[in-house]
């Protein structure tokens, strides 16, 4: 699909129709939805480790692009996909690198992911790097005014353990998979988090509200946990399948979404307890939260792969880049 193309694609929406022109006349200078389609087609058509000429700046296009997937109900980001799977076609030496029980494991996480846009997995690491990795992670500091520490970048990819994780070639090929082309890896962070003073606390702004996330066009987190994890530490929770395709139009708005609207809309939540070790793939476009730590503390390694660079100034593609041309081109 070319650029011309994808621009009357979504000018033919019944969004669009509806209120495109208007809005594009109101509030946004002319040729704003023109120009934001093309600056997401050069991202997306562009290889990795390419930089495209961002013409508009990351939080402004990060900014319309969940604009734009809200009002076109998905649709635009399933075209821009199909964009990103031409440029970058999926590696067929993926599949033939996982060995034994794990491509079973890969394929009924693909048929999960595919049915709720969730999975989860049994470990696939050695308990002496788990217990390794959750050790140095229980020495993280957590601030006086926080209740959570994080490590990303350079400093996670110092420890070795982390290193075995993202060599797997079995997280990549669900990422390849599920995200429909060679997937980057943008995102590998080391969370420790413990129970909160409620007067210290922006639930929102730390995702213990309902809400969908989208910094990227299609994304796949991986998210390890290196402690047990029980209802009371703190699990990832979900409502399967709730991406906006699938879902009522009072369903499909922007900002958190109260308990009591979740509890109307008849959606069904699911909370991922699980032990040292467990794994859960989430596509987070889906409804999601983290429930509070009232107890003991969550240590979780969360890994992010997306279908196409940019939309978010917190990419750091040069430090993941090199090592992805390290693993997938060695
Ligand atoms: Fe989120």
């Amino acid at each position: 699909m070319s650029i011309r193309d994808l621009i009357s694609k979504v000018q033919s929406t019944e969004w669009y129709l509806r209120e495109g022109s208007a809005l594009a006349e109101q509030k946004y200078e002319e040729g704003w939805i023109a120009n934001i389609l093309q600056e997401a087609y050069n991202q997306v058509s562009g290889n990795y480790q390419h930089q495209c000429n961002v013409s508009v700046s990351a939080p402004n296009i990060n900014i319309a692009m969940r604009f734009l997937y809200l009002k076109t109900k998905g649709l635009l980001t399933l075209e821009l996909n199909k964009i990103a799977a031409r440029s970058r076609p999926k590696l067929s030496c993926l599949e033939k690198q996982i060995r034994g029980e794990r491509s079973v494991y890969a394929d009924f996480a693909l048929y999960q992911l595919g049915k709720m846009g969730y999975a989860t997995m049994s470990s696939l690491y050695s308990q002496r790097n788990l217990a390794a990795l959750a050790d140095k992670v229980n020495e993280m500091v957590i601030p006086a005014n926080s209740s959570r520490a994080w490590m990303q970048g350079e400093q996670v990819l110092k420890h070795n353990e982390v290193l075995e994780f993202i060599s797997d070639p079995t997280i990549w090929y669900i990422a390849q998979e599920y995200l429909n082309c060679q997937p980057i890896l943008n995102e590998v962070q080391l969370w420790k988090s413990e129970p909160f003073n409620e007067a210290l606390h922006n639930k929102s702004k730390d995702a213990l509200e309902w809400h969908f996330d989208h910094d990227h066009n299609r994304f796949l987190l991986f998210l390890i946990y290196l402690s047990d994890v029980k209802l009371s530490n703190g699990p990832h929770q979900c409502i399967p399948k709730s991406s906006f395709e699938n879902m009522p139009s009072f369903m499909t708005y922007d900002g958190r979404y109260e308990d009591v609207v979740i509890e109307r809309s008849g959606c069904k939540s699911l909370a991922f307890t699980g032990g040292m070790g467990d794994i859960i793939v989430a596509d987070t476009i889906n409804l999601h939260r983290g429930l509070p730590v009232n107890e003991g503390r969550r240590l979780v390694m969360q890994l992010r792969f997306v279908d196409s660079t940019g939309f978010t100034p917190r990419d750091d593609f040069n430090i993941y880049g090199k090592l992805q041309r390290e693993l997938l081109y060695a």
